[in-house]
């Protein structure tokens, strides 16, 4: 079957309001510690993408029944022991960097080897970071070169850690706080800032936790063997996903949008707050507090006089999965934008920082690379006339819905693969695109 769409005309002007995909991030966690509860969890609005229904057969495979009702999906959580796990069982992680590394955490006590595996993206990431600090805590672990597969069989003389985690990944952090939970006596955590959804969801469950903010780091102590019971959760709308429809409007004409019920928490808005320095007039509406997450509305308009941003380094976590389309308004700013340090990007679904920088000269943005640091020319007038095939090798979502956001703001004839990408976190993207008018072909 065809896999690809083309696009040849330019977005009209919409004023409209929309919904986004659940938070991917929050679906997974919210699985994962349900599957530990003493009991029933009920999570409504779970996102039902590729990634989240990965994370629920793997829970499945391991014991613990899920059923979906109408409007919600039942967790029968079996407690901190209850993982009932065959010896060779085998986890298909897919797409799920989040997945893969926070459900070794949970398989600390295992009784069996577990092998986790994914799919040829996944299979190129690397995993040494959470496996060298895993194995302090006493299990087995062997890795494919610290990529997967990874086979894990635990232990039930789990021992705490010290651990310091340096790279802003909010994974890395995740997955020993998951661990910890598993682990008798204390487990602390210095971990350089990053999206804090494990913490907010543990002090919510009152697993003990206790989290000191630093200026770069958050030290997290994890008090582990205590139970929790079954809760229920709704999941709100997912920042990431509502960036490309932000970046949409920015860029498209006379245009205004609402984007209904949208997970602001302050580690996940860094793209606000990069967006609104380069006159961007992004707003919050109807500010509420949901079992220690911020949700709101937002309003974003169309803006036509973007300026270049000198990007401070402290955003770059906090807005790591929407560099590639914050780049896009970077590219028809006025003046040069700067921004440093995104060795991280590299390490997502595919190279980010490598296919962004080549998808921008494409279109004739002058980029000037340096390591992991990159100057952006920008070009207000930028329209294009020619055609444009974006091949996507590693298959990765977020390259592929900021292209199209490309494709329908800047002109042009463009032939866009590896449309099925989007099912790994927004498989409604095509449907919310046709809210706005635009009909893909
Ligand atoms: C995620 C953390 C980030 C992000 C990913 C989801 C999470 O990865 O890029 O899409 O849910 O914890 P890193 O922890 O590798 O930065």
């Amino acid at each position: 079957m065809r896999n690809y769409i083309q696009i040849k005309q330019k977005i009209n002007s919409y004023n409209e309001s929309i919904l986004v995909s659940s938070d991917k991030s929050i679906s997974i966690r919210s699985i994962l510690l349900a599957s530990q509860a003493i009991g029933i969890s009920k999570i409504f609005n779970l996102l039902e993408s590729e990634d989240v229904i990965n994370t629920l057969r793997s829970i499945k495979k391991l014991g613990i029944k899920c059923k979906k009702h109408d409007k919600f999906y039942k967790i029968y959580g079996l407690g901190l022991k209850g993982f009932n796990t065959k010896n060779k069982l085998v986890l298909n992680a897919g797409n799920s960097g989040t997945f893969a590394r926070l459900i070794l955490g949970l398989l600390v006590n295992s009784d069996n080897y577990i092998k986790i595996v994914g799919d040829r993206s996944l299979s190129k990431r690397d995993f040494s970071r959470v496996v060298q600090p895993l194995k302090k805590f006493g299990p087995i672990i062997s890795s494919n070169k610290g990529r997967l597969p990874v086979t894990i069989k635990g232990t039930e003389f789990l021992r705490p850690i010290d651990y310091v985690e340096e790279r802003g990944s909010a994974q890395c952090k995740s997955t020993i706080m998951l661990a910890a939970l598993k682990t008798p006596g204390r487990t602390k955590i210095k971990a350089k800032k990053s999206r804090n959804h494990s913490e907010i969801f543990f002090k919510n469950l009152n697993i003990p936790i206790k989290v000191k903010s630093e200026k770069k780091y958050d030290k997290i102590d994890v008090y582990g063997e205590s139970n929790y019971k079954g809760f229920n959760y709704r999941i709100p709308g997912d920042i990431s996903s509502c960036s490309f429809f932000i970046v949409l409007t920015i860029l498209n004409k006379n245009s205004k949008l609402l984007i209904r019920n949208v997970n602001v928490n302050d580690t996940r808005t860094g793209i606000i707050k990069i967006l609104n320095k380069m006159n961007a007039k992004i707003k919050f509406k109807n500010v509420r507090n949901y079992k220690g997450e911020l949700i709101a509305d937002i309003i974003v308009k169309s803006c036509k006089n973007l300026k270049a941003i000198n990007c401070p380094e402290y955003l770059n976590s906090s807005a790591i999965d929407e560099f590639v389309t914050i780049f896009l308004i970077a590219a028809k700013s006025k003046g040069i934008s700067t921004f440093k340090n995104l060795g991280e990007l590299e390490k997502k679904e595919s190279p980010r920082l490598t296919v962004a920088v080549n998808f921008l000269k494409k279109i004739g943005i002058k980029v000037l690379r340096k390591k992991n640091n990159v100057k952006i020319y920008g070009k207000p007038d930028l329209e294009l006339k020619g055609n444009y095939i974006i091949k996507n090798f590693r298959k990765d979502h977020r390259i592929f819905m900021m292209s199209c956001v490309a494709a329908l703001t800047l002109g042009g004839n463009w032939k866009l693969f590896d449309k099925d990408s989007i099912n790994s976190s927004f498989p409604d993207f095509f449907n919310v695109l046709k809210k706005l008018g635009v009909n893909i072909s």
